[in-house]
């Protein structure tokens, strides 16, 4: 399994970076090849076609979804890079997840209609360096990847 890690981030080595760390290594440990890119919302992700999963997601700032990730699914051709990829989302934020569910995680699935989500999670602060609801996370991304592949 190809898998690229697509994110945003206003912190460099904040909670995001290290987010991103723990699931890229866990990835790593399933045997799976990993890379990750910062978002750029003019860029171009035509790199993406090289992947079979990508897994996408950024932190919260005044009530958005970080501005790069999203500009990127607005402007760019992240959304048409997408096409026929398995997606997985995560999100870090300090809201409660009903809230997040509610306000944060729509603003990127809007943008993902007609795309095949196998995977979302919203990361409240106290699940950030939590290594068993990591684990979760990548265990259903990598069992949902797999029962596609059946
Ligand atoms: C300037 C700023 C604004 C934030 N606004 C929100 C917000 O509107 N809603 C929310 O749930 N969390 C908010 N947060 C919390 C962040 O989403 C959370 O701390 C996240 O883990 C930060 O990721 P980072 O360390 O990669 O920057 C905010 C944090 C900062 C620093």
């Amino acid at each position: 399994m190809r898998a690229i890690i697509l994110f945003d981030s206003k912190t460099s080595g904040g909670s995001t970076d290290k987010l991103i760390d723990s699931i890229g290594r866990k990835l790593a440990e399933s045997g799976a090849y990993v890379e990750k890119a910062k978002c750029k919302s003019t860029g171009d992700y035509s790199f993406v076609k090289d992947f079979d999963v990508v897994i996408m997601g950024a932190p919260i700032y005044y009530l958005m979804v970080s501005s790069e990730l999203l500009g990127a699914l607005l402007q760019s051709n992240l959304k048409s890079s997408l096409q026929n990829k398995k997606i997985a989302l995560f999100l870090t934020c300090g809201s409660p997840e009903l809230m997040a569910n509610l306000l944060y995680l729509p603003q990127l699935k809007l943008n993902l209609i007609g795309s095949t989500i196998i995977a979302e999670k919203i990361f409240a602060p106290d699940q950030l360096s939590d290594q068993s609801v990591i684990s979760h996370y990548v265990d259903e991304l990598i069992t949902a990847c797999k029962r596609g592949e059946e």
